[in-house]
């Protein structure tokens, strides 16, 4: 199983021979199908909020805008959770929206309230006025801060990048702020699908540059967030979203990828068929469910409930050997079914981690 990938990988640039190199591969290993002595973890969120170290960057930073642009500062709290935590991957301190941006379209970023962005895409001439072709220039900043992390992560565990998924990207571009329904969104699909295309269709070509190029900075592993994949149905989720995923996929070859469509049990079937190597998998999905539903190829990631960090220390061990269990040993990555709740104990979340990492299984 081993020799059937690396063959292009270790051919291609320093940066890939580097990555032969790291320390701590499981997740690596696991995305691959490959035999892991025991479960890998991260968690979504692992940088932010929840540890006082970042909160004291950001403050340093003045906010989060100013921390992601900062690549020192960025590097600083993408290592924060590998040293203070002990997950087993760094994930790269950006957000989604910075595509966006990068097309044309800022956003702010205010406390207690989310994102938002004063102008929003609403019509063909607002399509048309987003440009692709300074991208990667105007997100030099991102690579820059891969390059730091690399540098001083010194490959002890991989470095995950990312992007949102096209879908996701559509709906804060089309709603200009966070929504419980996105119905806006949802409106455009129904009453000028062609223009919903056209606009996926940039941001879909935007993203294939972003990642690759995080590859070329380092990045050992990427993932694809649609956190808004479960305000579909199967039909409309099918025809506008997971195309372009395929197309992501596709195009994104030199290093796993994961796609995380938070919601969309209903196409986990066809998640199946996608060219990726893992399916982050929510918490509203059992594991036992998705195993079937996305076939023996594929590697699952996921799926605690955040929320059972609110409790005891007895029913988080718990709930964590229980979803161990459920996915059992291999071709599987321990993660929450969503990103960590910034309000949760950082030590509740250690316990998490390390019962996964000191999990036994009986094997009989
Ligand atoms: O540790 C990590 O996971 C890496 C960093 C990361 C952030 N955002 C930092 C962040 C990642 C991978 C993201 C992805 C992201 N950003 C998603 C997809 C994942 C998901 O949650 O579904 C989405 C939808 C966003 C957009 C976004 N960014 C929202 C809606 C918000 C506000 C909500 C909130 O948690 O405050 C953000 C802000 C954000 N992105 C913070 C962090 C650490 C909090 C900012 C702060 O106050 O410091």
């Amino acid at each position: 199983m081993s020799n059937r990938r690396p063959k292009v990988q270790c051919r291609a640039t320093p940066v890939h021979l580097h990555r032969m190199k790291i320390e701590n591969d499981l997740i690596l290993r696991a995305a691959r199908g490959e035999q892991t002595e025991r479960v890998p973890v991260w968690v979504m969120r692992q940088a932010g909020r929840i540890l006082a170290e970042y909160r004291a960057t950001r403050a340093q930073a003045g906010s989060f805008i100013n921390l992601l642009k900062n690549p020192d500062l960025a590097c600083e709290v993408t290592i924060q959770p590998v040293d203070i935590l002990g997950v087993d991957a760094a994930i790269l301190f950006s957000d989604i929206l910075v595509i966006p941006e990068a097309m044309g379209l800022p956003y702010r970023m205010d406390e207690g309230k989310g994102p938002s962005f004063e102008n929003t895409i609403q019509t063909a001439a607002d399509v048309d006025r987003l440009s692709t072709e300074h991208v990667l220039e105007n997100l030099t900043y991102v690579f820059d801060a891969i390059s730091a992390i690399k540098r001083n992560l010194h490959n002890r565990v991989p470095l995950i990048g990312f992007a949102g998924a096209p879908w996701t990207i559509f709906c804060y571009m089309v709603e200009g702020r966070g929504s419980k329904t996105f119905s806006a969104s949802r409106a455009m699909l129904s009453a000028n699908p062609e223009l919903a295309h056209r606009l996926l269709r940039k941001i879909t070509d935007a993203t294939i540059a972003y990642l690759n190029q995080q590859i070329n900075s380092g990045c050992n592993m990427v993932q694809l967030f649609d956190s808004w994949a479960g305000i579909l149905n199967k039909d409309t989720y099918n025809t506008f979203a997971l195309p372009y995923i395929q197309e992501i996929c596709e195009a994104v070859n030199t290093v796993p990828m994961t796609v995380f469509a938070k919601g969309a049990f209903f196409s986990l079937e066809e998640m199946g068929a996608l060219p990726c190597r893992t399916l982050g998998i929510d918490w509203h999905t059992s594991p036992e469910f998705a195993r079937k539903a996305a076939g023996p190829d594929k590697t699952l990631q996921g799926n605690l409930d955040p929320a059972v960090l609110y409790g005891n220390d007895e029913f988080i061990v718990k709930e964590t050997k229980r979803m161990l269990e459920a996915f059992g040993p291999q071709r599987y990555i321990a993660n929450l079914g969503h990103g960590v709740y910034p309000d949760i104990n950082h030590e509740k979340l250690k316990l998490f981690i390390q019962t996964v990492q000191a999990y036994q299984f009986n094997r009989s």
